[in-house]
């Protein structure tokens, strides 16, 4: 959607239309596009991401968090951790922030269709799921069955909580969340166990399947293991990577694994081509 006919690097300007606080240290923004033109045409795929810029303190990576069947606003969510973020943290409803995307590429979702969908996310890789949840839902007829396995280390830590009553209340989708030992409280209704345990307990079946997981590198790891006993190729599942990104345009050099730019080739890759990567993965 950018104009690359002019400086490649100029954001565009949005406006902070809703905040939400997913966790004690978790933000969620909605953004409208200042240009009325742009907020209407602006269109994305599910898996791509943008670059958000707080004026005056850089830029910061985040995925494009809400769905592409959802016109005229985009969510992004995200967590305070340094410079940028913290300064986005500081910003109110009617700030304006600059953005400019989408970037990279996106999930296949067509070759998705007819296909059930088992979705696997642990604490605040949840979001990058989300948008392609949603495209999902939006579509539901298309796809087959829908698992959801979310995890985070406590209650207080998963997002999207109140999206997640409304997934666990659909006849159409099997919601299985769970919180590391410890980290729940009297009234916790869900699972308690580390997500890779209570994937292989919800068992789902490889057949005619697509596995989706997100999450820090020590899920990831417990979790493919997992997906391959379940009966999973690596060719049946995808994630997404979070390289260190600084132009998202393939120019900088920033986010290169070999020769994969990971922001122009990825940030969606099959679990075969992330082991086909150098070691550092
Ligand atoms: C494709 C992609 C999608 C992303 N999506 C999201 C998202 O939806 N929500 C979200 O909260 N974050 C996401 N990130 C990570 C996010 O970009 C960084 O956390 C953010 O840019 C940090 O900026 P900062 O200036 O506040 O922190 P800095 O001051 O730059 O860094 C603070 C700390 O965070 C670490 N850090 C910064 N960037 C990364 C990174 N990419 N991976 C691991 N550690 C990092 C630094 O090493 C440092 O320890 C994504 C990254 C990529 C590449
Ligand atoms: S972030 Fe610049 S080349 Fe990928």
């Amino acid at each position: 959607m950018c104009d690359h006919s002019k400086n490649i690097y100029k954001p565009h300007l949005a406006t902070i239309e809703a905040i939400r606080d997913e966790t004690p240290d978790i933000r969620s923004f909605r953004l409208v596009f200042q240009d009325e033109e742009l907020r209407n045409s602006f269109s994305f795929r599910a898996g791509q991401f943008a670059e958000y810029s707080a004026f005056g303190y850089g830029e910061s990576t985040f995925c494009i968090a809400s769905s592409p069947t959802r016109k005229g606003y985009i969510e992004c969510c995200f967590r305070a951790v340094g410079r940028v973020t913290d300064a986005l943290r500081r910003l109110e409803v009617g700030d304006a922030i600059g953005v400019r995307g989408p970037y990279g590429n996106s999930f296949p979702i067509e070759q998705f269709e007819g296909k059930n969908l088992v979705f696997v996310a642990g604490g605040i890789a949840l979001p990058p799921l989300r948008t392609l949840i949603w495209n999902c839902l939006d579509l539901r007829e298309r796809f087959g069955e829908i698992t959801i396995v979310y995890g985070a280390r406590s209650e207080d830590d998963l997002v999207y909580k109140h999206e997640l009553k409304e997934w666990e209340a659909r006849p159409d989708v099997r919601l299985v969340k769970t919180v590391d030992p410890g980290g729940n409280g009297p009234a916790w209704d869900g699972r308690v166990g580390f997500v890779p345990t209570i994937l292989e307990e919800a068992a789902p079946s490889a057949a005619n399947t697509i596995a989706l997981v997100c999450g820090p590198p020590i899920m990831i790891k417990f979790t493919l293991p997992v997906l391959e006993k379940l009966g999973f190729s690596d060719e049946q599942i995808y994630t997404t990577l979070e390289n260190r990104m600084k132009c998202g345009l393939g120019k900088c050099g920033r986010c290169n694994v070999g020769n994969v730019y990971v922001c122009k080739d990825g940030p969606v890759f099959t679990a075969a081509q992330v082991k086909a990567m150098p070691q550092e993965f």
